[in-house]
C-alpha cells in the first residue's frame, strides 16, 4: 500500500466516523463524504468528541488531536471525493440499492486500482459487487462498534474478489493494529453468525418461559464469564439490527432454528429497539435498566438451571459446524468471538467442557425438539470420541490454520 495513498470514508454515521477516525490517526488523509452538511457536521463533531475524550485521558495530545482533524477532508459529491483515493470504504444505512448506487458512482470515479470496500453487517457483498464494472475490486471490510476500540475487522472476498486485493487490505490493516480475519461471503459472516443466534436462542428460551429474563442474562454472566447476558446485549445492539440479521440468516439457510422468535418482531413493530428508544427486553433510564417487568411477565414454569447448559451446547455446537462447513478456522472463531465481543474463546471453552459433555447436552436439545438446525456437528462427535479430545481439539487447529492458510477460498 503506498504511504501516500488517500482514503474515502462514505457515510459519517456511527461507523462511518469510526473508520474516519483509525485512518485520520494512522496517518493517512481522509475524505469524508456523507450526503448532507448536517450529516458532515454530525461526523465532525464524533471525530472531535472521541479524540477530544483521548485528549483528556492523556493519551494524545492537543496537537496530535488537531493534525488528526486536519487531515480529514468533508465533502458531500461522493464522485469528487473519490477520484484520487486508492482505498473506499462505504458506512452508509443498511440498504442494498443504495449501497449499489454508491459503488456504481464510486467504480466510474475511483482510479482504476482503488479497493473498493464496503462496511455492510448482513447484506451480501456479491450482490453489491454484481452491481458494478469492476467486481474484483470489491471486498467487504466488516469493522466493530466503535471502530477506533475495536480490534477485529472481518474482511469478506466474494467469488469475484481478486487475492492481490485482500492480501494488500490484510497488511494495510495489519499496519493500522486491527486484527484481520478473512472469510468468504456468508451471512452474519463468522461474528454475526454466531452471536445473533445465540442471542435468537436466549430470546426463544425467553418467550417461552424457561426463565425470567434476569435469570437468563444471569446465567451467561456468572456461568459461562460473557461480558453481558444475551437480552441486554440485544437491547445493546438494537433488536431491529439482530432481527434484520436473523431474517437475512433465515432467508439464507432456511433453518427453523434460525427463525426469529415472534416476540422479537413485535418488539420492532412496536419501536421497541432496546436502548436507543429507551425500551426493548428491559426499559432504560438516563442509559440504566429500570425495575419495570419487561415484556413477558413471569415463566409458567422456570427451567433456569438449563440455560446456561443450553445457550453455551448449541452455540459450541454451531462454532464445530462453522469450521466443519470450511468457512474458518478454528483460530479465526477464537479470534472473531473475543475480539469482536469479549467473549471467552469458544474452542477453549469446549476444551474445558469437553466435546462429550457438550454432545450429550446438544443431542438432549435435538432430542427434544427435533429441529434438524440443533443435530449435533459430525465433528463435534468425532471430537468427542477421540481418546483425547483436547489433543483431537489442538489438532484441529493446527489442521484448519494450515488449510484456511494455503486454500484460502476454501
Ligand atoms: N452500528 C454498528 O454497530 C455497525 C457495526 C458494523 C457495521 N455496521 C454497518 O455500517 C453501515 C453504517 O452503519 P451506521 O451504524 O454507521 O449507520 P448510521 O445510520 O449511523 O450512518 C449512516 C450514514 O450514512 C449516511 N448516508 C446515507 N445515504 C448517503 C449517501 N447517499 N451518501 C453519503 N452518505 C449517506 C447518513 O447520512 C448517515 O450519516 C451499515 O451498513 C451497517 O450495517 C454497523
Amino acid at each position: 500500500m503506498t504511504e501516500n495513498m488517500k482514503v474515502a470514508v462514505i457515510g459519517q454515521g456511527t461507523m462511518g466516523a469510526g473508520i474516519t477516525e483509525v485512518f485520520a490517526k494512522a496517518g493517512f488523509e481522509v475524505h469524508a463524504v456523507d450526503n448532507s452538511e448536517a450529516a458532515l457536521e454530525r461526523g465532525r463533531s464524533i471525530v472531535a468528541k472521541s479524540t477530544g475524550r483521548a485528549v483528556s485521558k492523556g493519551k494524545m495530545s492537543e496537537e496530535d488531536q488537531q493534525a488528526v482533524l486536519d487531515r480529514i477532508t468533508y465533502f458531500t459529491d461522493t464522485a469528487q471525493a473519490v477520484s484520487d483515493c486508492g482505498l473506499i470504504i462505504e458506512a452508509v444505512f443498511e440498504n442494498l440499492e443504495l449501497k449499489q448506487s454508491i459503488f456504481k458512482t464510486v467504480d466510474e470515479a475511483a482510479p482504476a486500482d482503488a479497493i473498493l470496500a464496503t462496511n455492510t453487517s448482513s447484506l451480501a457483498i456479491t450482490a453489491i459487487a454484481a452491481a458494478v464494472s469492476s467486481p474484483e475490486r470489491v471486498v467487504g471490510v466488516h469493522f466493530f462498534n466503535p471502530a477506533p476500540v475495536q480490534t477485529l475487522v472481518e474482511v469478506i472476498r466474494t467469488v469475484f474478489t481478486d487475492d492481490a486485493i485482500v492480501a494488500k487490505l490484510v497488511e494495510l490493516l495489519k499496519g493500522l493494529r486491527k486484527s484481520p480475519v478473512v472469510v468468504n461471503d456468508r451471512a452474519g459472516f463468522i461474528v454475526n453468525c454466531l452471536l445473533v443466534p445465540y442471542i435468537g436462542s436466549a430470546i426463544y428460551l425467553y418467550e417461552n418461559g424457561f426463565a425470567t429474563r434476569e435469570e437468563i442474562d444471569k446465567a451467561m454472566v456468572e456461568q459461562a464469564k460473557y461480558p453481558m447476558g444475551p437480552l441486554a446485549l440485544a437491547d445493546l445492539i438494537g433488536n431491529d439490527v439482530c432481527l434484520a440479521v436473523l431474517e437475512k440468516m433465515y432467508d439464507e439457510t432456511k433453518d427453523r432454528v434460525q427463525a426469529p422468535a415472534p416476540i422479537l418482531t413485535r418488539l420492532v413493530m412496536a419501536n421497541m429497539m432496546g436502548m436507543k428508544t429507551g425500551r426493548g427486553f428491559y426499559t432504560y433510564e438516563g442509559g440504566k435498566p429500570t425495575e419495570d417487568r419487561g415484556p413477558i411477565r413471569r415463566p409458567l414454569q422456570s427451567r433456569g438451571v438449563e440455560i446456561h447448559d443450553r445457550l453455551v451446547g448449541e452455540y459450541l455446537n454451531n462454532c464445530v459446524k462453522m469450521v466443519q462447513s470450511n468457512y474458518a478456522s478454528v483460530d479465526n472463531i477464537d479470534t472473531g468471538m473475543a475480539e469482536g465481543c469479549r467473549m471467552p474463546k469458544p474452542f477453549e471453552v469446549l476444551k474445558e467442557l469437553t466435546p462429550k459433555r457438550v454432545l450429550e447436552i446438544v443431542e438432549g436439545i435435538y432430542a427434544e425438539t427435533g429441529e434438524p438446525g440443533h443435530r449435533p456437528a459430525h465433528l463435534l462427535r468425532q471430537l468427542a470420541e477421540a481418546d483425547d479430545q483436547a489433543a483431537a481439539i489442538d489438532e484441529l487447529r493446527a489442521a484448519t490454520a494450515e488449510a484456511h492458510s494455503s486454500n484460502p477460498r476454501g
